[in-house]
């Protein structure tokens, strides 16, 4: 993975910056070897961020350097301070320059000095991104990245002399420190301008605000080489009315070499190197975050107790050890890559599904939705409805994690059975200013257990004893939990026992109880209070079905057999209400609003259907029986489905409806109001799967797929390696534009779709099932399985070109009666092949 020294022979070269801005224009290209992609010029359409870190401490790095990091909580633990809507976009966070003794200066990850290079190149891993580029003969490779299980992060800087004479070189690196909490960071200045505090020792630069009283956690910023000078002061660092693109330190080629009280605290090394002609060197920045003891603080009065940093700082600087630590990182991703791996005729599904798919999906559940470009890490946390959805794309990677979310989650559910809409993730404790009533959140954990179980078979996790709204004294275990979750929906149905909607269900934006006429209200908290009785949804009624029917599930492999049966006939009651209330002719209603009155429905005048229910109905299994699911998805296809994604709704609302709420508030063909909103699409991708309609569930897959995507990525604009929330619908002046890159429940169930319902291999409580429905043209594919301590090499071959259809299975040689695999257990591998076809 890393190379000794850079090599510009390798870097393709990008000739002007200027040249070719419109039209089909490539940014760069997977290396499916390597497993990287790597951009192939500085100036995306957007910045194209990684994401550094596993667990504890995280970072968002752009293919030009950029991004923040934090120790758990983007809010409260935030170590470098990002300027969000900055122009130019993504600068400032963290930075290198490099200065040659004529006084030329640039930034060998290209921003924020902007300077044209010579060559450029950044390539996006797991959980690493290396940049490299050429200026004036210097070649440069900076390589980021979070060892596993320690909260730092590694800068391995190597700089390469080409020239043919020796060259004076100067290094600057930086970093601007944020003061801890991030909101408070970007609005209390009276404040915080004169509380910023460092220490400086050994060339270690030390970021102290509130050590002295509160906090015992600090950063530090520490360098290999000995330093020859600092500088920890913005404003001295930068020079007055200058940007991060000209610091007058850089310019001048001089630090300060003072410690700075108040204002905004940096670290800054400055190192002056002599590099003979070819002559490498390289140099190791970290920037990590520690903690000590209360009573261990401080090593003299005022003083930070560095102890242990300093061991921690000295294993790190050390080449070897960095090397062994970025060789450990890349085992652990292949790892985790080689749970479900697929080669399939698609080069495009073989990199989603081996690579970026699950890679988006450790992302997603480590961050919820709280941290990206676009998520600013202040408002939100970690999301009930959201982490259980993230959860079904995870759990198979790292099933003990994910049991701890799950209780982590459920500790936080309400008596009754509802749930905080998040909860923080420092303290684990619902968050109160979001509130509840998001009638949807409680039936998702049933569906997040469900997958636990399945993947693992670990029924003990039923038992957990576990707390309601964190409140000592209310245990019970985890299977009551669930019981309450289904209860809460059955305590709450309205006119035509539907399950009400409370604020909203899964779409955040259906409030149909809300009213607002007030600017600046949140339509995710505001309630009418008069309202509530009435609105109800027919999306909670098949996510109902669904869960109810995981739930008979449950109850019947961990022996509450009198369970079974009940579940079942609610299951079996919301599905005939569906039949008889929530369908609409042609498709199955959206909600009733307020007045009774229907959403999603031929009478009205716009919004007349919606994906949703479409989706979460077929699902549930309602309406595949009797033709209703053909024809709700033919109705998908005819209305919403377009080249760029299915839509959301149809047609999109043109003006704000009081009794609507904030999905009317987005301009048609964004966000909910009619966009791409990519989440709900693999729903659809699943139903068809489930009618067998492999072809559409294929063409419906790749018209979302960022791999597939990437020759318009000029029209895409974000990330092409990682799903984006929504893509911009029909309706809009900017048709097919992604917006709001990495955090989005769309990773979850695209991996589900094609995993487990395309590829057909999916964990069931007794088994493997494998039950494929692709593409027709498909001739066969290969998919190896880890499940429950074996290995399952499962070979799929369709000589009569069918989409759907098990003919045949052998295991080991043996045929096999129907399509589950069943569980071995033994650490050994297994040999399946399955052929598709028509029974005789
Ligand atoms: C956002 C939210 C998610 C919601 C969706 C639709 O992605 O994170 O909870 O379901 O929007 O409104
Ligand atoms: C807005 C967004 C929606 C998101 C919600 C979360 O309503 O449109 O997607 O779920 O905010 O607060």
């Amino acid at each position: 993975m890393r190379n000794k020294a850079t090599n510009s022979g390798e870097l393709r070269m990008y000739n002007s910056l200027k040249q070719n801005r419109s039209g089909g224009k490539s940014y760069g290209h997977f290396d499916d070897e390597t497993k990287e992609y790597v951009i192939s010029r500085p100036d995306t359409p957007t910045p194209w961020i990684n994401y550094l870190g596993e667990k504890d401490y995280l970072a968002m790095i752009s293919n030009t350097g950029g991004g923040y990091s934090f120790y758990r909580d983007p809010r409260q633990r935030r170590v470098i301070r990002y300027r969000y809507n900055a122009v130019p976009a993504d600068n400032g966070g963290r930075a290198l320059y490099l200065r040659l003794s004529d006084g030329d200066f640039w930034s060998p990850t290209w921003q924020p000095v902007r300077k044209e290079l010579q060559a450029y190149e950044c390539c996006h891993g797991a959980g690493y991104t290396r940049i490299r580029s050429v200026h004036r003969g210097v070649e440069a490779e900076v390589t980021y990245f979070v060892p596993l299980g320690q909260t730092l992060e590694v800068w391995r800087v190597t700089l390469h002399n080409t020239n043919d004479a020796p060259l004076e070189l100067q290094v600057f690196s930086l970093v601007e420190f944020c003061l801890w909490n991030a909101l408070d960071d970007m609005t209390n200045f009276q404040r915080n301008y004169n509380t910023g505090e460092l220490e400086v020792e050994d060339g270690v630069i030390y970021h102290k605000t509130e050590y002295r009283e509160r906090r015992n956690h600090f950063a530090y910023f520490a360098c290999s080489e000995p330093v020859a000078g600092f500088d920890t002061s913005r404003d001295a660092f930068l020079g007055p009315y200058r940007g991060f693109d000209c610091p007058l330190v850089v310019q001048e080629g001089k630090s300060n070499n003072f410690v700075t009280h108040g204002w905004a605290p940096i670290g800054s090394h400055q190192i002056k190197l002599t590099l003979a002609p070819d002559e490498s060197h390289e140099i190791i920045f970290l920037l990590g975050y520690a903690e000590n003891q209360q009573d261990k603080k401080f090593s003299a009065p005022g003083v930070i107790n560095k102890s242990n940093v300093k061991r921690t700082i000295r294993q790190y600087l050390d080449p070897a050890k960095a090397d062994a630590a970025l060789e450990a990182l890349r085992k652990y991703w292949d790892e985790l890559f080689s749970i479900y791996s697929a080669q399939t005729p698609d080069k495009h599904v073989n990199r989603m599904v081996n690579v970026w798919n699950p890679y988006q999906c450790t992302v997603t559940f480590n961050l919820s939705r709280s941290a990206s470009f676009y998520e600013s890490g202040i408002s939100r946390g970690i999301g009930f409805r959201d982490t259980n959805q993230d959860l079904l794309g995870y759990i198979h990677m790292l099933p003990a994690r994910a049991r701890e979310r799950i209780l982590d989650l459920a500790a936080t559910q309400l008596p009754n059975g509802g749930a905080y809409h998040q909860y923080d993730p420092l303290t684990k404790r619902g968050n109160a200013d979001v509130g509840g009533g998001f009638n949807d959140d409680p039936q998702w954990l049933v569906l997040s257990v469900a997958a636990y179980l399945k993947e693992t078979g670990d029924y003990s996790i039923l038992d957990e004893s576990v707390v309601y709204d964190n409140k000592p004294g209310t245990e019970q275990p985890i299977y009551d939990h669930l019981k309450r979750a289904l209860q809460y929906t059955l305590d709450r149905l309205g006119p035509h026992r539907l399950p009400l909607i409370g604020h909203a269900d899964w779409n955040d934006c259906l409030n149909l109880n809300c009213f607002s006429a007030t600017p600046g209200e949140s339509f995710q908290t505001h309630m009418d209070t008069t309202a509530g009785t009435t609105a109800e949804s027919v999306f909670i009624a098949g996510l109902f079905t669904l869960a109810a029917k995981e739930m008979s599930a449950i109850a019947e492999c961990s022996g509450h057999q009198d369970d079974v049966a009940y579940y079942l006939s609610q299951a079996d009651q919301m599905a005939q209400r569906v039949m008889e209330h929530g369908w609409d002719g042609e498709w199955f209603l959206r909600a009733y609003d307020h007045f009774g009155t229907k959403i999603g429905s031929k009478e009205c005048n716009e919004g007349r259907i919606f994906i949703e229910p479409q989706g979460i109905c077929i699902m549930a299994g309602i309406g595949v029986d009797n033709g209703r699911a053909v024809q709700a998805l033919d109705s998908v296809q005819k209305h919403l489905a377009t080249e760029h994604g299915i839509v959301l709704n149809q047609p999109a609302y043109t003006r704000y409806y009081l009794n609507l709420g904030e999905i009317s508030s987005y301009p048609p063909g964004y966000k909910e109001n009619a966009s791409v909103f990519c989440h709900t699409n693999p729903w659809i991708m699943i139903s068809e799967a489930i009618l067998g309609r492999g072809d559409r569930a294929f063409d419906y897959y790749m018209r979302i797929c960022p791999s597939a995507r990437e020759p318009i990525s000029n029209i895409h604009r974000c990330e092409p390696y990682i799903y984006a929330q929504t893509i911009a619908g029909r309706d809009a002046p900017t048709f097919g534009e992604a917006k709001n890159s990495w955090l989005t429940g769309t990773a979850a169930w695209n991996l589900v779709a094609i995993t487990q319902w395309i590829l057909g291999v999916r964990a069931d409580h007794d088994g493997l099932i494998v039950d494929p429905c692709i593409p027709k043209e498909w001739s066969g594919f290969k998919v190896t399985r880890r499940f429950r301590g074996a290995t399952y090499v499962i070979e799929v071959k369709n000589p009569s070109h069918v989409c759907k259809g098990v003919k045949q299975v052998t295991v080991d040689g043996k045929i096999l009666d129907g399509k589950l695999l069943p569980i071995f257990g033994d650490n050994k591998m297994h040999q399946v092949s399955v052929l598709l076809g028509t029974k005789a």
